[in-house]
């Protein structure tokens, strides 16, 4: 019998890739491209849609060659997407309308201020479970049907169509299957999370048409078969590609968490079959949905930027090279000397929902080398980490015991004591590196029966790297305290 794979498409932020997958979830092969970010004005973040596919349909043939395999040997194909980056097309020709709007751009900014006093802001909020914020596509898409003329009533007609990235691939995927996943419509502020449908209220809140929302369906099901880059091949999963980390660690049972350090970092808790809310900061999402078994949920810390520090350290600043050299520079002293940096980007995300707020350094004195920098821009991404941890240890009543984490940032060994020395925790990276991929794959294969329960896929987690806590806890409270000061300093500074 010939062998089977199952492959993943990982939409991110700054690339796409295809990675085929075997039985045992190990990575066979991986096709990559990145795809160009567009910054129009401060604050502004846009990718080009067409591009994006265009770069999966040259990725699939590129993955399947580098694996040695054909068509017919992949079981399926799953997608884990960038979430909240908001797309339209025009339903007849397929053709992107305007640039889609990526996850961190805040040109919401007032319009979400302005959303915030009007009456139904509460209902919108509760039925989501989430806050109104710049970071979620309902927003992006009011702004985008208020600035293109015409639109709104077309989009009335049903002439114009909405998605997150996954119901874009899915769409050119399948040649005009217009459906989403709930993982990803629990970031659009537009889902009434008890449901899993969209809210009328929230709809008519935000003054959005019915005709141009995808259907949602579960994360884990059949979405259909692929016409194109895979033609012939089903479709078996979609999911927000933190969702899919979740799963690809098998962060099956309520309590278990993973952090995914990346170009943002985002830790999920999940919290089984019912919704948390969090008094804390943090977000309630859907973690997965397994064909028609009930939902499961998650509570999430959502921190904005951490590892597009690190490309900012090197493309702005030019300080560096290459990203991997941050830790070298780092090294080159022992601690941060007394300097902070606190990257509010795009705002702050989790836990303090904070738009306004811009990145500071603090602490500079002519002491202060790059080598201090780059401690700085590592120790930010442990220190959100922290923020978002004590938020979810207060919510969830438990304490976080060993912190599972995945992404790119992970291999930077510097950085994962830090997390480690900070969050007084144990911090554990599994073998498989890939796990936004690996979530896709996993889900996709269980929906066409490739592999056969979630147990079958816990047995192929295995640990491939460990920190321990090593830092005194008296210098431990002294840092976080100056941390949480230069914080403060991010929200004062326009007023
Ligand atoms: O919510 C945004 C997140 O999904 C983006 O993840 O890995 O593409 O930066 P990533």
């Amino acid at each position: 019998m010939t062998e089977r794979y199952v492959v993943a498409i990982d939409q991110g932020t700054t690339s796409t890739r295809c990675i085929v997958f075997d039985r045992r979830g190990q990575l066979v092969s991986l096709a990559q491209q990145e795809h160009k970010q567009f910054y129009p004005k401060p604050g502004w973040v846009e990718h080009d849609a067409a591009e994006i596919w265009r770069n999966v349909e040259r990725l699939a043939p590129q993955a399947l060659r580098r694996a040695g395999i054909t068509l017919d040997q992949v079981a399926a194909v799953g997608i884990a997407n960038q979430r909240e980056t908001t797309v339209l097309w025009d339903r007849r020709t397929g053709a992107p309308i305007g640039r889609a709007l990526v996850w961190q751009d805040t040109r919401t900014d007032s319009l979400v201020n302005r959303l915030l006093t009007r009456p139904g802001a509460d209902v919108v909020q509760q039925r989501a479970a989430l806050p109104l914020s710049t970071y979620f596509a309902g927003p992006r898409l009011r702004w985008m049907l208020d600035h293109t003329p015409g639109l709104q009533e077309r989009a009335e007609r049903g002439e114009v169509l909405f998605g997150t990235m996954e119901t874009w691939l899915i769409w050119n995927l399948t040649g005009g299957l217009h459906v989403t996943d709930v993982t990803n419509a629990s970031r659009t502020n537009l889902l009434d999370v008890h449901t899993l449908d969209w809210s009328p209220e929230s709809l008519r809140f935000f003054g959005i048409p019915r005709a141009m929302l995808p259907e949602v369906r579960p994360s884990v099901a059949v979405f259909g078969t692929a016409a194109a880059a895979f033609p012939g091949v089903r479709i078996g999963a979609a999911l927000g590609d933190q969702q899919a980390a979740l799963f690809g660690q098998t962060c099956f049972i309520p309590g278990e968490a993973k952090c995914t350090y990346g170009t943002g970092s985002f830790l999920l808790l999940n919290t089984g079959t019912e919704l948390v809310r969090s008094d804390n900061g943090l977000l309630s999402t859907v973690a997965y949905q397994v064909g028609g078994a009930p939902a499961h949920f998650a509570l999430e810390g959502s921190i904005a930027i951490t590892g597009s520090l690190v490309q900012w350290f090197r493309d702005q600043l030019e300080l560096i090279a290459s990203a991997p050299e941050i830790e070298t520079l780092a090294r080159t002293v022992a601690d941060n000397g007394g300097c902070y940096i606190v990257p509010a980007f795009s705002g702050l995300y989790a836990p303090h929902w904070r738009s306004e707020a811009r990145g500071v350094i603090v602490g500079l004195t002519s002491y202060i080398t790059k080598g201090h920098l780059a401690r700085a821009v590592l120790e930010a991404t442990a220190w959100q980490t922290r923020e978002v941890v004590d938020a979810m240890n207060a919510d969830s009543g438990l304490t976080l015991r060993t912190l599972k984490v995945d992404g790119g940032m992970t291999a930077d060994n510097l950085l994962m004591q830090s997390v480690a020395d900070v969050l007084d925790v144990p911090v554990v990276r599994p073998l498989a590196a890939e796990t936004v991929s690996l979530g896709a794959a996993y889900a996709a294969g269980l929906a066409v029966g490739y592999w056969p329960d979630l147990e079958d896929l816990r047995r192929n987690w295995h640990r491939a790297g460990q920190w321990l806590p090593a830092m005194d806890p008296a210098r431990r409270e002294t840092e976080y305290g100056n941390w949480r000061r230069a914080v403060e300093r991010t929200f004062d500074w326009i007023q």
